[in-house]
């Protein structure tokens, strides 16, 4: 195996809380560990347009707690060509760099997976996306900021919807996922959970609403997973609306603001165990793998399992959403 003087490290696609402080770890891991790193800007975009800069660790003092990401992100077409790809090697050898560690979500760890394997270069992929839609860790940086400013959000509409007893369906992001929507409803005591891995009828979600809203209730929060199967939030208050046309309904789209903030500590903590085991990985001759936790450890998972798309949700938690929400 080639031996590695300089790791790239890059953040690409959606950014999440914790990046920043991922990739921190990352640097002064690789440092302490003898090698150079260099910053690749905007994701793949800057390797394939040469945006590439040598990092020392006094780039990533004061980062910890901010959120976003200092290398900028984006989501590069270029680099789903191979011809975008071969520009990206080509500008990666010519920077010197021999291995990269790459933050992002399941898209970042597919075009690391294809990457990795046409030109035999070795790649280690941190989770980071508030989606939490990465098989085999328990979390993914970004995920537990995200659910504390869903919580936090939910909270503030509580105050309107109780004053004027209103119905709000609150949208929150995911991607294909219902993990924020699933723990969002738990956190904030919603009275129910709309997600793509459970199909929720209309006569479901009427029986929901009618469990809280009209029985005990004079107001009521349903947390939907943004979905084109259901139409997201606007799609569900429109059904319930025509069904139910004295409701008073209103619905809150939260978006980009789920993606902002400075993480929590439970991000930093996940994001600065991950940043230095990512190095420990490629000492280690690991390649083609995500840095995981599973149990409180950390694991390798291989890049083909990592973006499989089929993390399980617990259908527990909805039943517990329902029994609590009484
Ligand atoms: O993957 C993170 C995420 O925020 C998803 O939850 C959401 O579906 C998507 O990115 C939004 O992407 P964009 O910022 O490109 O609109």
């Amino acid at each position: 195996m080639a031996k590695i003087n300089c790791i790239g490290v890059l953040t690409s696609g959606g950014d999440a809380p914790g990046m920043n402080a991922a990739i921190r770890a990352v640097t002064r891991a690789a440092i302490f560990n003898g090698f150079q790193v260099k910053g690749i800007m905007r994701g793949y975009r800057g390797l394939v347009y040469n945006e590439i800069v040598p990092f020392q660790t006094q780039n990533v003092s004061n980062i910890i707690q901010q959120g976003g990401t200092i290398l900028k992100t984006a989501r590069c077409k270029e680099f789903a060509t191979p011809e975008g790809r071969k520009q990206a090697y080509d500008n990666m050898r010519a920077a010197g760099i021999d291995a990269l560690v790459v933050i992002g979500g399941d898209g970042t760890l597919t075009g690391a997976r294809v990457f990795a394997e046409e030109f035999d270069v070795p790649v280690v992929g941190l989770p980071g996306t508030i989606d939490n839609d990465l098989y085999g860790t328990d979390t993914t940086i970004g995920y537990d900021t995200a659910l504390n400013t869903i919580m936090d959000a939910v909270d503030k509409i509580r105050d309107t919807a109780s004053s004027h007893e209103r119905l709000f369906f609150i949208e929150v992001m995911g991607r294909s996922n219902g993990f924020l929507a699933l723990n969002g409803a738990l956190a904030s005591g919603a009275e129910a959970a709309i997600i793509p891995e459970m199909v929720t009828t209309m006569e479901q979600l009427d029986e929901l609403i009618d469990h809280g809203f009209r029985k005990s209730k004079n107001s009521s929060i349903v947390l939907v997973a943004e979905s084109e199967l259901t139409g997201g939030a606007m799609g569900v208050a429109q059904h319930v609306k025509e069904k139910n046309p004295h409701y008073d309904t209103r619905v809150t789209i939260l978006g980009h603001l789920q993606r902002g903030g400075s993480p929590t500590a439970a991000d930093r903590i996940y994001a600065s165990r991950m940043g230095r085991a990512s190095i420990d990985a490629l000492m280690e001759g690991q390649r083609n793998v995500m840095i995981g936790i599973k149990n409180d450890q950390i694991v390798y998972v291989p890049f083909t399992k990592a973006i499989r798309d089929d993390k399980p949700i617990n259908p527990a938690l909805l039943d517990t959403i329902k029994i609590l929400s009484i």
